[in-house]
């Protein structure tokens, strides 16, 4: 019975012990690493492309849909790494303003108008409306604006500007 019961006791130790460990992967400095190489990832993993062949003047329609749709799943992701307590307060490397999170509403309003601009071009690529396709850039454009200026070291409404 008592060898039992030390058994026990040793894997609920195991499992704290596992349990600590999780945390301290999710801590805030990783966490806003998981963000900025997000972040980072958006031009020219998505929507560099989407960029390229709308100037062209004769959009590749499938590589405008295809794109829109993985750039909105990774916009998604990214809208998920920035729980509170994240902040410069936390993580001084973090280029991310309070107001994210005094202005929450504000801040989420920012990711859907960019998920729903992405949906809309992937969209109207889709039905093959290139004129739409044109329109919807300019727009989509924005929509990283709304955070924090178009080059990378600019700041904003919700990024500080690089020092
Ligand atoms: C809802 C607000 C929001 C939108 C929309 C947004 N960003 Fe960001 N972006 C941020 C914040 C906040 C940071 C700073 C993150 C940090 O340092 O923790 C950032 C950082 C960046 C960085 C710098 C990464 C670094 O290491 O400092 C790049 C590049 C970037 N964003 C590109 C884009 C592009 C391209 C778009 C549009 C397709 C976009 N962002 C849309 C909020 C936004």
């Amino acid at each position: 019975m008592i060898r039992v019961v030390s058994a026990l006791s040793a894997t609920a130790i195991l499992l704290v012990a596992g349990a600590q460990t999780s945390v301290a992967q999710t801590a805030p400095a990783q966490i806003v690493k998981e963000r900025q190489d997000a972040m980072k990832k958006m031009w020219p993993g998505y929507y560099k492309d989407i960029a390229t062949t709308v100037r062209s003047g004769s959009p590749d329609l499938t590589v405008v849909a295809t794109k829109a749709v993985q750039a909105s799943a990774h916009v998604k992701e990214t809208a998920q790494l920035f729980p509170p307590g994240t902040g410069r307060d936390v993580v001084p490397t973090t280029r991310a303003k309070p107001e994210i999170w005094t202005q929450r509403a504000d801040f989420e309003a920012a990711l859907t108008a960019l998920i729903d601009a992405t949906n809309a071009i992937g969209d109207d690529a889709k039905k093959g409306d290139v004129e739409k396709v044109k329109a919807d850039w300019t727009n989509l454009a924005k929509a990283c604006g709304t955070c924090h200026g178009g080059p990378e070291k600019s700041g904003g409404k919700f990024r500080f500007e690089e020092d």
